[in-house]
């Protein structure tokens, strides 16, 4: 038999509450091994979706299949899955030994194998000496832990995490992030991970998958999301875009001007020109980190923009600085790293826009 490839796929997947549609015809594949993400705003979806593929709420229309089976009618303990949802409600009245092994138990796995099996999973979440414990004698990140180890004792073909670092604050969340991945890439085992936070999304995942309103509005590997965005939804999702309405003029050898409708001219890249056809009427895509700022021109090129303009207002981020812009009487947004000291407010600056930086979308709105 050919090796499999998908640990999971959805095809033509639908989930419908009554009149209300959650999930519109969802195709998607999880390939084996791979680390994907949900990631959309509150409400498109994403729960729905891995609480379908977990057996916990069913399917409406379409086929759920999981390693080369149908699986939309069997029963969830039949699905060799392993979750963490976001309240990762350990039994607080067991011990943390006994919360790992419940999965065991359940399968009836032998007294020797079940010791086995929790201490292998206590030393991969770097927990080893915690076994005897109760759950409130520890913290949030060391029991969000503990959930993980339980969901991966069993050997899961699959592990579904809807937002599992959510509880945990800033810091903690970037350390279980790293730690996180380092056990999927140890077990090797394909997971789904949901998340509404677009650089945990990022860091994380081989493949992205971004969500809205119940449907797939794209995906792929997440630097070929980030840098071609399909949508202005996408481009605004993800990161922080300056979006322009424009026309497009004829390419001069490796780059063509982009007319934005506030008068400003930019450069694009042939491209980006066949990315919408050669369609005259387009939007331009500017990702607020993708521009320069400078207090000099810099002398005018080929593959380049430069455009004039006055800080308004500066956000000071420690590392970075948000610059609010307006230039040619257009409204700009800019996030460049701050060498010493961020430009002030008032400011008379120049914005550099590379050509290959303007992204172009179709015309039309979505
Ligand atoms: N049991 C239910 N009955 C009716 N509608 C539901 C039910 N569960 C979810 N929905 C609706 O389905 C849509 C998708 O919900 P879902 O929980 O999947 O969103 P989500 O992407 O996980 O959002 P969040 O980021 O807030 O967790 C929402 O509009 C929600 O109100
Ligand atoms: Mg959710």
């Amino acid at each position: 038999m050919a090796e499999r490839q998908h640990a999971v796929e959805l095809r033509n997947v639908v989930k419908r509450y009554g009149e209300f549609t959650a999930v519109k015809k969802m195709d998607l594949t999880v390939p084996e091994n791979s680390f994907v993400t949900f990631l959309g705003p509150s409400g498109c979806g994403k729960t729905t979706t891995l609480r379908m593929i977990a057996g916990l709420t069913d399917i409406t229309e379409g086929d759920l299949v999981i390693r080369d089976r149908r699986v939309n009618d069997l029963p969830i303990h039949k699905r060799n899955l392993g979750l963490v949802f976001q309240n990762y409600a350990l039994f607080p009245h067991k011990t943390i030994f006994d919360n790992i092994a419940f999965g065991l138990k359940y399968r009836n796995v032998n007294k020797a194998d079940i010791a086995q099996k929790v201490k292998s999973a206590l030393d991969l979440v770097q927990l080893p000496h915690v076994a005897d414990r109760y759950p409130n004698q520890l913290s949030g990140g060391q029991q969000q832990r503990i959930a993980l180890a339980r969901a991966i004792v069993i050997e899961p073909d699959v592990l579904l995490l809807d937002e599992p670092l959510s509880a945990l604050d800033a810091n903690l969340r970037e350390e279980m992030r790293v730690e996180l991945k380092r056990i999927q890439r140890e077990l090797g085992v394909a997971t789904i991970f949901v998340t509404h936070d677009q650089s945990e999304a990022l860091a994380m995942s081989d493949k992205l998958v971004v969500m809205k309103d119940g449907i797939v509005e794209q995906e792929g590997q997440p630097e070929d999301v980030y840098n071609n965005p399909s949508s202005a939804f996408v481009a605004d999702f993800l990161g922080h875009s300056n979006i322009f309405a424009g026309t497009l003029a004829e390419p001069s050898g490796e780059t063509a001007p982009v007319q934005l409708e506030g008068g400003t001219t930019l450069k694009t890249t042939i491209h980006q020109i066949e990315r919408v056809n050669r369609q005259q009427n387009i939007r331009a895509v500017i990702r607020a980190e993708k521009i320069m700022v400078s207090t000099n021109q810099n002398p005018t090129s080929n593959d380049s923009t430069s455009i004039p303009g006055r800080i308004k207002t500066v956000d000071y981020l420690g590392q970075m600085a948000r610059y609010f812009i307006t230039a040619e009487g257009q409204d700009w947004q800019v996030i460049n790293p701050i060498d010493q000291h961020p430009f002030g407010e008032g400011a008379d600056i120049f914005m550099h826009i590379p050509a290959r930086n303007c992204v172009l979308l179709p015309g039309h709105h979505d």
